[in-house]
């Protein structure tokens, strides 16, 4: 018929790391929906179905204008038949289903203000949910144990489930960084995660901490820690060591994808900024922020800032890219190439992008 022959409306390339994904698109009535159904999958731990709904929200993030028909979205990669069938279902009825009762389902919900606890994952959240816990409140007079992160998470719930803004990600960017110069004059930091890709607000602070002195990072973190620590300025740390190993041809390649940085899980006590005066008076004058630093040597910065500021959809796809079409390896510390069988250096994320072949996308633009 006709319409078969006409050309698709629109064209996307098949990975996140291939196409710019603006913050702000124009289809968020149908990305909400596949991200909750993601959000549900995950829950019940089928990563293979949340990552598909993620993929597919993630392809109408990138399209140039909001689509009426499904007909539209011809040709389009990553979009499965089960996420075409509640896109289509918006479209005519302006809403799912499915989307609706996940919403409303009480599992749903459960597991949603449980794993919103800092320090409780997927797993821990459903077997309290299947021994009958349904809110955080239920934990406070329960006999479930709990360790010490998730102690803090609950004390600081409501705090650490409020948006920290760009203004507090700042506030808390001068003190890192009084920190660091206090440790170790020299020292650079850099703001990742999402507030790099330019998001107004988000649920952490990421900072990436170096010293143009390959070496002179080393063991800085538990110094920051403690400086920080004296001030009065944590509620709550966990610091994991570098275990990064080196070896003679250059880095050891780590055994998961999971990175071996100097790396701190943190609650800051932010005094509060410019509340006026009534508002302070009602509430106490700090706020709970959760903050996550990592330290880098210099010689691994680009591919740490990189890895580091997301999307994690972004990433995912950058790592499979790299591996699927270009027989390398990719993660946070390193690009192997498996052919050559040797490290490529980088010193820059645009070199990055360039030895995967791929053209250069700026941080703004990650946020598949
Ligand atoms: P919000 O914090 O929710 O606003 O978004 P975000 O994109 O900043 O998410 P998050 O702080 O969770 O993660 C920031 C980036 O750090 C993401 O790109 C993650 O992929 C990355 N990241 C988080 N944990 C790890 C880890 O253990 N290893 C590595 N290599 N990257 C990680
Ligand atoms: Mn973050
Ligand atoms: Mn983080």
């Amino acid at each position: 018929d006709k319409l078969r022959l006409d050309p698709p409306e629109f064209t996307v390339k098949n990975y996140a790391c291939q196409r710019r994904t603006p913050l702000k698109h124009n289809n968020t009535h149908l990305t909400h929906a596949l991200e909750l159904l993601a959000e549900s999958a995950a829950f019940g731990e089928n990563e293979g179905r949340s990552v598909a709904f993620t993929r597919a929200a993630s392809v109408l993030k990138t399209l140039p204008r909001s689509v009426q028909r499904i007909e539209e979205l011809r040709g389009l990669p990553c979009l499965g038949e089960h996420s075409l069938r509640v896109i289509k279902e918006i479209l005519e009825y302006g809403a799912s289903q499915e989307v609706e009762s996940t919403r409303q389902s009480e599992q749903y919900q459960a597991m949603k203000a449980l794993t919103g606890i800092f320090g409780v994952g997927v797993k821990t959240a459903d077997r309290w949910y299947r021994e009958g816990v349904r809110r955080p409140s239920d934990l406070m007079d329960s006999e479930q144990k709990l360790n010490q992160a998730q102690q803090a998470g609950l004390q600081h719930y409501k705090d650490l489930n409020t948006c920290v803004s760009k203004a507090e990600a700042d506030a808390i960017g001068v003190i890192v960084d009084q920190a660091v110069q206090a440790v170790l004059p020299g020292a650079q930091i850099t703001l990742t995660g999402g507030f790099r890709r330019g998001k107004e607000s988000g649920h952490d602070v990421d900072f990436l901490i170096t010293h143009p002195e390959e070496g002179k990072e080393e063991g800085l973190m538990p110094k920051v820690v403690n400086w920080l620590d004296t001030q009065g300025l944590l509620l709550y740390q966990k610091t994991t060591r570098n275990s990064y190993l080196e070896s003679k041809d250059g880095p050891a390649r780590p055994p998961s994808n999971m990175d071996r940085f100097e790396r701190c899980f943190s609650i800051f006590k932010l005094e509060s900024q410019s509340c006026s005066p009534p508002e302070r008076e009602k509430s106490h004058q700090w706020k709970a922020v959760r903050v996550d630093l990592v330290v880098s040597p210099f010689s691994q910065f680009a591919f740490a800032v990189l890895g580091w500021t997301g999307s994690k959809l972004f990433e995912r796809d950058l790592r499979r890219y790299a591996g699927q079409v270009k027989n390398m390896s990719l993660n946070s510390h390193s690009l192997f190439d498996s052919h050559q069988r040797c490290f490529l250096r980088a010193t820059s994320e645009e070199e990055i992008f360039s030895l995967l072949g791929l053209e250069y996308i700026p941080a703004c633009d990650r946020n598949a």
